[in-house]
């Protein structure tokens, strides 16, 4: 207890000047009974809806918007996987029962046409945590049915030329061949899962091979990756790389290396690979060494206003800190403290300056979704939530 009051007791003030200065939560207690009134207020609004999810709160609204629940709305399971965690850190009944329903809602995606990498997204965050989380033997055997099938569709995207998933099907004239984004690492779970629990082995190679390629081809030599990369599709030759949501080809667009740190990581709770942990650590050191002083990273860490009004990503750091304490079990004592520390600090900022104002459903603010097609610029958005109370629950059992 002693540990989590000092970890929520420093004061840190973001040095962006349109970051508000909270006073902040100051215990543990105190987060989750903040996360959890939010929580009851979304709950509230979702009450009578059964075709959407919530996307974000924009700047002036307290209310979610809500974007409908189909396979091209990659952010629908990350509502029902804040229910999970929610129920996870308060055992509450009603939150358990409202998780269980929304993750119902998603079950169609079993039998749904894959409609790109995101299914991955889809489901992890909601169905795998409830058959992680749920207490009840039937609900855990449905969404385990669900989602060994959603690992076959999302293994259809596979090119064995290439060696990586196709992530955006429908943008493969747009790109020039096969292109796969970083973001796609995430996905990699729902294989490795499926692979262990029915000793499939090519859902296995298939994972493993994405990840080995995407080492090669996506990475600088200073461990700061790029948005997209692109191959052909018959040759599988690697063809160049670029950006989509980052500033330019040759930046550093935060979440785009936040994914690359959670996603080594999670690679090598499967693989026990030294080269994957090496990945995630060289990718996690250079983002580390990038931050501002309040240790949620500005939306691009090469966006020329970085001194001057530029977005920041509270969801970015609400990824890392969460990998970071995936990542401290997997090193040797020293660092493993260091990354818990860091992953602290990060906590602790979204925690006081990052909170959403008590009247938004939504608990963090100031995050960044698309800048470059001006969408969500210093948002309220529902992963930057989910990967929080990820981070709470982590902190806990890590
Ligand atoms: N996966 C999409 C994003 O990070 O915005």
């Amino acid at each position: 207890m002693k540990k989590l009051v000092i970890v929520f007791g420093i004061c840190v003030f973001a040095s962006c000047s349109h970051i508000s200065q909270r006073s902040g939560l100051t215990s543990r207690n105190e987060v989750v009974a903040f996360c959890d009134r939010k929580i009851h207020m979304t709950m509230s609004q979702m009450a009578s809806v059964t075709d959407s999810m919530p996307r974000n709160v924009l700047d002036g609204q307290s209310r979610w918007n809500l974007r409908p629940n189909t396979p091209e709305e990659w952010c629908g399971g990350f509502w029902d996987g804040c229910l999970w965690y929610d129920y996870a850190l308060t055992g509450k009944q009603d939150v358990l029962a409202a998780a269980t329903l929304t993750g119902n809602q998603l079950l169609y995606l079993a039998t749904a046409p894959v409609f790109d990498h995101d299914l991955g997204f889809l489901v992890i965050t909601s169905l795998l945590n409830g058959y992680r989380l749920s207490p009840d033997r039937a609900t855990r055997d449905t969404y385990r049915e669900a989602l060994l099938a959603c690992a076959d569709s999302l293994a259809t995207l596979f090119n064995p030329q290439v060696g990586t998933i196709l992530s955006w099907p429908r943008n493969v004239a747009m790109f020039g061949g096969h292109n796969t984004i970083m973001d796609n690492m995430l996905n990699l779970e729902l294989l490795f899962w499926a692979a262990e629990e029915t000793d499939r082995k090519d859902l296995f190679n298939i994972a493993v091979s994405h990840a080995d390629t995407t080492m090669t081809y996506h990475f600088r030599p200073d461990g700061t990756c790029y948005h997209v990369a692109v191959y052909d599709p018959v040759t599988g030759a690697h063809k160049y790389n670029c950006t989509h949501q980052g500033y330019a080809d040759e930046s550093v667009w935060a979440r785009g290396q936040a994914w690359a740190i959670y996603g080594y990581t999670m690679v090598y709770r499967y693989t026990r690979e030294p080269r994957h942990l090496a990945m995630a650590q060289k990718a996690a050191d250079i983002y580390l060494r990038m931050l501002p002083d309040d240790a949620v990273p500005f939306w691009d860490f090469n966006d020329p206003r970085i001194h001057d009004q530029c977005p920041r990503d509270a969801s970015a750091a609400a990824i890392v800190a969460s990998a970071l304490y995936e990542l401290s079990q997997y090193v040797e004592h020293a660092q493993a403290s260091a990354y818990r520390e860091e992953a602290d600090r990060m906590l602790h900022s979204l925690s006081t300056a990052y909170l959403a104002p008590k009247s938004s459903h939504a608990i963090l603010a100031h995050s960044t979704g698309h800048h470059p097609a001006g969408s969500e610029i210093d948002a309220a958005i529902i992963y930057a939530d989910y990967y929080y109370l990820e981070a709470l629950y982590r902190k806990q059992h890590n």
